[in-house]
């Protein structure tokens, strides 16, 4: 049997995930919209045998002061941005997230079908609650939907939606021109579900598609997070500042899916990592730094008030503490969490944690040469903490060029990442069982 491998996703972000990138001399500051900058990345992560490209979203533009300083609401609509990007690559899987929260699990599960029939089998769902309240106002709300009432209703998309996906058997669709048979009846399953959130009659209009269901990414780390990824995803994304808590992370998810009977291997650990790589140390360093250099302490703090859970922090001192919040009820208590102890641990004031996040958003940083990347990755995949890694970059296309160029190879040398692709389904590529027909 042949060693176990890493999984990567290249996770991308219009310009790339440092706050202040679009502000970069390399950086195209209209990058969000322009297909062929995508079409470049997706390459050269193809080329690079990425397992994936991983989109985030949310369904509403940036709010606050500080917006017309950021570049974060301007770019495509990731499932039609994937559509295209499915006919100019041939393997790398497609990853995009779709909130729970304000949508209907019938239109989505028609869309990641489509992706997945289009694609021949490369589609995956980053389920997620949104994190942005603003996204309430777009959806005929004036407050966001709270955090258990969120939950409540992923479970039961997520219920419904893989329930549409089996709306047909593998060989329901004979289409016999001599009979005049186009479906075969026994191969068509009503869903006829009836919940607390949703009421869906099925079957879907779209034939069974090839990986069956599409991968299914989980991203939320609290206690309800942790449960319903536990219980359903193939894949978890989460943010861990350290190799002690991503390896606490990954044992618990573990253990919880084995009570899910699910064996460890069906449900994979993929933490986000920041990276920054170097020809050397300091010049990895000074990369980094240009960057650093281009926050707005403002905009560092409006950053940061989003991800503590939609705070506006915009009336608090610069050079004074983190104030105490309450656990927010519209965003990620994961990441609040993690913020908070991250400016008890490293004693930031508010500008100063702004300034901290403004390019990893929290996930853990490695910035340094192509071989103290990869060690500290080895660390990481060979000791309990993860099964591979979604890689967040400060700007595209040059870190991920960088990345590609520099790092994967010595991964590769080191035996730790494939070379080639073997499979052709994204399932395949992480190594997930296929998908039994009831
Ligand atoms: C690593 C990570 C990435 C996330 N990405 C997104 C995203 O792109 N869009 C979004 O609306 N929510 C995103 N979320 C938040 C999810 O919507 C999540 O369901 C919700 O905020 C609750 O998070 P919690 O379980 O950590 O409290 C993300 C969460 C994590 C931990």
């Amino acid at each position: 049997m042949s060693a176990r491998q890493m999984k990567l996703g290249a996770f991308l972000m219009a310009t790339g995930h440092h706050v202040a990138a679009w502000r970069h001399p390399q950086v195209p500051a209209d990058a969000g919209l322009d297909f062929q900058h995508y079409r470049h990345l997706a390459q050269v992560a193809e080329a690079a045998c990425f397992d994936t490209l991983f989109l985030a979203d949310s369904v509403a533009a940036a709010t606050g002061d500080s917006a017309s300083q950021m570049a974060r609401s301007d770019h495509f609509e990731p499932l039609t941005l994937l559509s295209a990007l499915s006919v100019v690559t041939e393997r790398i899987g497609l990853i995009s997230t779709v909130t729970t929260s304000y949508n209907e699990p019938y239109h989505l599960a028609r869309k990641f079908a489509s992706l997945d029939h289009l694609s021949g089998g490369r589609a995956g769902w980053n389920l997620v609650t949104s994190d942005a309240a603003a996204e309430a106002g777009n959806f005929g709300r004036d407050e966001h939907i709270g955090h258990a009432e969120r939950y409540s209703r992923a479970r039961e998309f997520h219920q419904v939606v893989t329930g549409l996906w089996d709306s047909w058997s593998a060989d329901a669709f004979v289409r016999d021109k001599a009979s005049g048979q186009y479906y075969d009846p026994a191969g068509r399953r009503e869903l006829n579900h009836v919940g607390e959130h949703f009421k869906v009659k099925g079957p879907l209009n779209v034939a069974r598609s090839p990986q069956g269901r599409p991968v299914v990414v989980q991203a939320g780390s609290s206690e309800a997070g942790r449960e319903l990824a536990a219980r359903t995803a193939d894949v978890i994304f989460t943010a861990q500042p350290s190799l002690a808590a991503a390896q606490a992370f990954y044992a618990d998810l573990k253990n919880r899916a084995a009570t899910f009977g699910r064996s460890a291997d069906e449900l994979k650990i993929m933490p986000g990592v920041f990276v920054v790589v170097g020809e050397t140390q300091a010049l990895a360093q000074a990369k980094f730094e240009a960057f650093q250099d281009l926050v707005q302490p403002e905009v560092g703090v409006a950053l940061l008030g989003r991800m503590l859970g939609n705070f506006d922090l915009s009336g608090y001192p610069l050079d004074g503490p983190l104030p105490e919040l309450p656990l927010t009820d519209s965003g990620q208590r994961s990441r609040q969490q993690l913020l908070s102890k991250l400016a008890e641990r490293e004693q930031l004031n508010l500008a100063q944690l702004g300034r901290r996040i403004a390019g990893g958003r929290g996930h853990f940083s490695l910035i340094g040469t192509p071989a103290q990347i990869a060690d500290q990755l080895q660390l990481w995949f060979q000791n309990g903490a993860a099964d591979g890694f979604n890689v967040l970059v400060p700007h595209l296309p040059g870190g991920l060029e960088d990345f590609a160029r520099q790092v994967v190879p010595e991964l590769q040398r080191r035996g730790l990442f494939r070379t080639h692709y073997t499979g052709t389904t994204l399932r395949e590529h992480l190594g997930l069982p296929e998908i039994d027909e009831r």
